[in-house]
This record gives structure tokens, sequence and C-alpha cells, in this order.
């Protein structure tokens, strides 16, 4: 059988490529869903460590809450299945800020967004798309990153998804969290995402959990568990095997060249000149 071609794997959804896995019907019907004052959003761009921040929440709560599929996976009926869900939802999308339906926006509903350094970001995502059946093949590094830059790989350009979450840095229902704090001190990040929550919990317990978080800890764990049909928390796999790669920061100078990376700064400094968060980014420890 040949490769399904990209017009069979993507579709554009206002101007932003989606999966088919993301059906147009679900991604309009989106706008009117029904959010819960108490759901919890975890909300990135792909790549971001979305799995990770959302294995270590799983682990925060010792009341029954349940990880979602990503609000914008599968068709109407996940949203069905949503709304039927008796459990605290936490809830992943990769959505950017504009298109998240307005109701978690009015109930000013709990949000956690996780961004990284977009040149790890676009090596992470290239190998990816290099072992994700769902994503159109790419042939080279260069010509990955080239369609990155343009903002032509799915959920769009992460510039523009990371300016339109940082319009709401200021906003009391949103917690602003980086991949590269995680790995510096995690303890620290986890600490800060109890307060965020309104969860107790002592600090021995986020010690445990910490270190069941660890890169190494999760990675095995997929493995062991990867005859269950679990659910990722990425719209765009069920594959967890997929997700833990390298898992660390700086894998960017393993792949950029000076004049890559001098092309990337030229199209980062412009596109993100008003943007404070943007200073913030680490791109090695
Ligand atoms: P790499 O491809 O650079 O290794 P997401 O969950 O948003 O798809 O992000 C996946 C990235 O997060 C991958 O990056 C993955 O290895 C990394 N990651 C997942 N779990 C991690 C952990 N426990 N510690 C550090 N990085 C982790």
């Amino acid at each position: 059988m040949s490769n399904p071609t990209e017009a069979e794997l993507i579709h554009i959804f206002k101007g932003i490529p989606f999966t088919t896995r993301s059906s147009p019907e679900l991604l309009k019907s989106l706008d009117g869903f029904d959010a819960r004052e108490d759901d919890v959003l975890l909300v990135s761009y792909p790549k971001s460590g979305t799995h990770w921040l959302a294995g270590v929440i799983k682990k925060l709560y010792d009341t029954q809450v349940t990880i979602t599929s990503p609000i914008e996976l599968g068709d109407i009926s996940n949203l069905e299945e949503l709304n039927k869900m008796s459990s605290k939802r936490i809830i992943p999308t990769h959505l950017d800020y504009n298109m998240l339906p307005a109701n978690f926006k009015n109930k000013k509903c709990k949000m956690i967004y996780i961004s990284r350094n977009p040149k790890d970001i676009a090596v992470s995502m290239y190998h990816y798309y290099r072992e994700n059946p769902n994503l159109p093949t790419i042939d080279t590094w260069t010509a990955f990153l080239d369609v990155f830059l343009k903002g032509n790989v799915v959920c769009g350009s992460w510039f523009d998804h990371f300016l339109s979450w940082e319009e709401h840095e200021n906003d009391k229902n949103i917690l602003f969290l980086f991949y590269e704090d995680m790995q510096k001190d995690l303890p620290k990040v986890v600490k800060e995402i109890t307060l965020f929550l309104s969860l107790n919990v002592s600090d021995n317990v986020i010690q445990d959990i910490c270190k069941k978080s660890s890169f190494s800890e999760m990675k095995s764990d997929t493995e062991k568990e990867n005859n269950d049909p679990s659910h990722t928390v990425c719209s765009l796999t069920s594959n967890r095997n997929l997700i833990f790669r390298k898992g660390a920061v700086g894998d960017w100078k393993n792949h950029f060249t000076p004049k890559q990376n001098r092309r990337f700064e030229e199209i980062f400094n412009e596109k993100m000149k008003l943007s404070k968060m943007a200073k913030c980014l680490i791109y090695e420890i």
C-alpha cells in the first residue's frame, strides 16, 4: 500500500494545519463546547513537554480526575464523551488562544500553558514527523526547518501560538511554565503547580512525584504499559513510544548549522520583537 498523501493526512481549519485525526465538524463545534468551572486545561504547542506535565499533574491529585483525550481530537462524538464524563476533567489541547472554546474563557477555568525553546521544539517535531504515520513524510532536517519556520506544520506557527497565549500573560487563571525550568528544578515548578491548583501536597510527596516523573522512569513506564490502549495527551498520535525521545535541553545544537541558526534568529527576532516572554526562553542549561 502506498503512503497516504499529504491531503489525506492534513486539512486546514481557520488557516491552521490539523491532522485528519481532528475532524472539521469537531473543530467547527468547539466553540459551543460546555466547559465546567473546575476543568483544568493543559495547553501546549506540540513537543513542549505536554506528556511530562500531564504525568506530574496526574500524580498530584488524590481525588478522582481524568486526563481526557485532547479536546481537538476525533469527531463530534469525542465532545459528547467529554460531556458525559462524571469525574473532574484535565483537558489537554494544542489549540491557540483564539481557537479555544469561549466557555473556558468565560468561566475562567484554570489553564496551564507549557512552552519550550522553539529550536528544541523544531528538532523534536522533526523526529516526530519522521516516526509518526499520521504526519506527512519529511525528507531532510533542512526541509523540515523551512516548513517549521513558515508555520506549515501541524498546529501552525509556533510563533503565532506562543504570541496568542502571551497576550493573556496577566490572566490570573493561566499559569505559564517553561520546559527548561522543569529540567532545572522540577520540585520548584511542581510546588508552583500545586499552589496554582490549590492542592495540598507535602514537600516529601512532591519529591517522590518528581522522582517518578524523570525521563527514564516515564519512558520505562510507557514501555511497560505499551499493550494498554491508553491514549496520549497529544492529538497527533496514540503511540506513547513516540513521545519519549531524548528529553534534553539543547539538542538543537546537534542539528542546526551556523547558517540555519542565524536564519532562525533573524526570523525569531523579527517575529518576537514585542514579546516579553520570548526573552525568558532558555536554549541551554
Ligand atoms: P524530545 O523529542 O526533545 O526528546 P510533548 O509531550 O509535548 O509531545 O513533548 C515531547 C518532548 O518532551 C520530547 O522531547 C520528550 O522526550 C520530552 N519529555 C517527555 N517526558 C519527559 C520527561 N519526563 N523529562 C524530560 N523530557 C521529557
